[in-house]
């Protein structure tokens, strides 16, 4: 039986926290509106556009991936995950909240032997070059995912890692690829097919940034003894939640009609993502490019130009309470608060009681290191309602893989009834389709040096 994420929304309705909070008349409306919401969401399921809650459903792909993570996967000390966007947030918020901390730290024995786990996602080589330079390659796997199969920066990775790969090991570099990547197109299916490199694949419904629970995120999970199985039971069990039509009992449903009440009738566009808890920080990173990319449109589903979308924000507590926090308590009223927490933890340090007559010191002492942390959630929870500040607390119980399930597909399902409140299409991205055609121009251009895109004769400069 799993432990159902808890959504706690007092604090973004005007009874909880005054006139900056949403009305009850309004969440009534909302209410009603979110059935036609929910029936549009269901006829795209049926139609076979929503991908994503597929993945619930597949244990034969499961299998495949277990088979060869416990297999093939565990000859290898490292794994490297090349990848960016959609390819690789997700495995780097897995990677946080579901390992040890410090796991590339860890021994053998303390990793249970699975292998260590890098995850680029970008092309700068002042990281880059130093990693590939510590690894052994004779015990490296490189797991190349990109669903499009061409993105500039995961095939430049490749070309590095396989020029590395070849340096060492000749032919035999192949038995160090494993590429994920669409069925049928793309230049690393091509690759793939011509130089035997096993691959698994991304469904061609599944866009990047909803492509966590696809091998995407299930294989890199795998190879680090992640339970992929329970992740997907947590993920099945929200789904399942989330096909209630009834606002105040579907969790993504009221993520997604308060965000967007917030944004329209308050006038609060930026939602902030603020776990309390260093494990859940990577979901905050993963979420605010899920929000952005897929709700920020030029164009509405009629073709009409609405410059669409909120502006989603990562924070952690508490250490951004020494740093966001002045701005969300006494900025403008332009933001929504979400924060994650988990009600228990694995371990948890005691204060040593010390200084009984130093004030700043005696009140901590014996007290836990967790409960400072939750006492500054509350804390800040009840002073942002004080001053009039949305916020709601997304809680489970505790981290497991299973919660993550939970949470993935909440904010995944969210983001498309987000997609239908803004009225535009959530699950495009023609905008960062424009960046990756132009890059392609400008890398093929003869003699292009960095910096010549914008020496145009209306250049201004301040050097
Ligand atoms: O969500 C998306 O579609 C993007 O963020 C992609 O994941 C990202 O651009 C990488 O694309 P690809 O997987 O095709 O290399």
């Amino acid at each position: 039986m799993t432990d159902r994420l808890v959504l706690d929304y007092t604090g973004m309705l005007a009874a909880g926290i005054g006139d900056h909070g949403i009305a009850q008349a309004s969440l009534d409306v909302a209410a009603t509106r979110f059935r036609d919401v929910h029936a549009a969401v269901a006829r795209q399921r049926t139609a076979g556009k929503l991908g994503f809650l597929e993945l619930t459903d597949q244990s034969d792909v499961a299998e495949r991936i277990r088979s060869f993570a416990d297999g093939v996967g565990q000859a290898f000390d490292t794994i490297v995950v090349l990848g960016i966007g959609g390819s690789a947030l997700g495995t780097i918020a897995l990677q946080r909240a579901l390992l040890r901390p410090f796991w590339n730290e860890l021994d053998d024995e303390e990793r249970d032997y699975y292998p260590r786990l890098y995850v680029l996602d970008n092309v700068d080589p002042t990281t880059i070059g130093p990693l590939f330079d510590r690894l052994d390659p004779g015990r490296t796997l490189f797991n190349v995912i990109s669903k499009s199969g061409a993105t500039a920066e995961t095939m430049a990775q490749f070309l590095i890692a396989r020029a590395r790969l070849m340096e060492s090991l000749d032919d035999a570099y192949r038995r160090h690829f494993i590429f994920t990547t669409d069925p049928e197109h793309g230049v690393l299916r091509q690759l793939a097919e011509g130089e035997a490199i096993p691959t698994f694949s991304v469904p061609p419904n599944v866009g990047g940034r909803f492509s966590v629970l696809s091998a995407v995120g299930l294989l890199p999970a795998a190879l680090v003894g992640i339970d992929i199985e329970a992740m997907l039971r947590g993920a099945a069990a929200m789904d399942e939640r989330c096909r209630n039509p009834d606002l105040l009992q579907n969790p993504a449903g009221l993520f997604a009609a308060l965000q967007h009440l917030a944004h329209f009738e308050r006038n609060a566009p930026i939602h902030v993502v603020m776990p309390y808890s260093d494990r859940l920080a990577g979901i905050a990173d993963w979420f605010r490019q899920l929000w952005a990319e897929s709700l920020g449109k030029r164009l509405d589903r009629a073709g009409a130009e609405v410059f669409r979308g909120p502006t989603p924000v990562s924070a952690l507590g508490a250490t951004d309470q020494h740093s966001q926090m002045q701005l969300y308590m006494e900025g403008p009223f332009d933001k929504t608060i979400t924060f994650l927490a988990a009600r228990e933890r694995p371990f948890d340090l005691v204060i040593p009681e010390a200084y009984p007559d130093v004030d700043a010191l005696a009140y901590l002492g014996g007290h836990s290191l967790g409960g400072l942390l939750d006492a500054e959630r509350d804390a800040t929870r009840s002073a942002l309602s004080r001053s009039g500040r949305m916020n709601m607390t997304i809680e489970v119980a505790r981290v497991d893989a299973e919660a993550i399930g939970q949470i993935l597909m909440m904010f995944q399902i969210a983001t498309v009834y987000a997609g239908e409140l803004y009225g535009i299409d959530p699950l495009d991205q023609p905008g960062v389709e424009l960046g990756k055609v132009l890059t392609y121009g400008l890398m093929g251009r003869k003699g292009y040096a960095p910096g010549d895109e914008g020496r145009a004769a209306d250049r201004r400069i301040c050097s």
